[in-house]
């Protein structure tokens, strides 16, 4: 099985045709997600693929409760081969809202964010991994509408988004959710500049 190193944590990547590779987008959000959490945090990942951003973090932080969620069972599995405790599951569905036992200081999301039409959709559960509808925000705006929930107050959450996705788009909608919006960490790859967008509750 093919396997990568990222900041002192090995990865298994299981069959790339099912589950999505870590590319620069995971790199970008990993790092931003190291610089941002401390020790004793209580962490979920959305939409954890292969595991790698929850593997890195488990691997350089001390004391975190982290949680994944993902709904490509291929995925899953090997997240969970990677150590990570993972939830099969759309978003937060299986994670009772508003419990304080489910309540979070980060939330990190890597979502499909590519504007994606009938005709580019690939087959399988891998379309899931870049699928994020005309808009390119479908996933990701379901995410918005629902995080506050999970979160402490004063807690933040990690997006990561590309130029195409639209920034002023998402950063309206975080801010009416009540959200201080901040671009943390840019990279531009190819024909796009990919971001990870923070937002802090208010
Ligand atoms: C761009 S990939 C990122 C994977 C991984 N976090 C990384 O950074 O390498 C997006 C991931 O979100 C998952 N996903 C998409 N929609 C989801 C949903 N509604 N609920 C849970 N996971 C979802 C996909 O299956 C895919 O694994």
């Amino acid at each position: 099985m093919v396997e990568i190193e990222y900041r002192k944590t090995r990865i298994k990547l299981g069959d790339t045709d099912l589950v999505y590779e870590p590319a620069e987008d995971s790199f970008l959000l990993a790092d931003a997600a190291l610089k941002d959490a401390k020790p004793g945090m209580r962490i979920l990942e959305i939409g954890t693929g292969s595991g790698f951003v929850s593997s890195v973090l488990l691997t350089n932080l001390k004391e975190i409760y982290l949680v994944a969620t993902e709904i490509n069972p291929h995925a899953a599995r090997c997240a969970k081969m990677n150590g990570v405790k993972v939830i099969r599951t759309d978003l937060f569905k299986g994670i009772k809202s508003k419990n304080p036992e489910n309540l979070f200081d980060l939330i990190l999301f890597n979502p499909p964010y590519l504007p994606t039409s009938e005709e580019e959709k690939v087959p399988g559960w891998l379309n899931y991994a870049f699928d994020g509808g005309i808009s390119g925000r479908d996933t990701l705006d379901r995410f918005l509408d629902e995080v506050r929930d999970y979160l402490k107050l004063g807690g933040e959450i990690l997006v990561l988004i590309s130029s195409i996705t639209g920034l002023d788009a998402v950063k309206a909608k975080m801010e009416k959710l009540g959200f201080e919006v901040e671009v943390v960490a840019r990279k531009k790859v190819s024909f796009e500049e990919l971001m990870v967008v923070k937002g802090k509750l208010l």
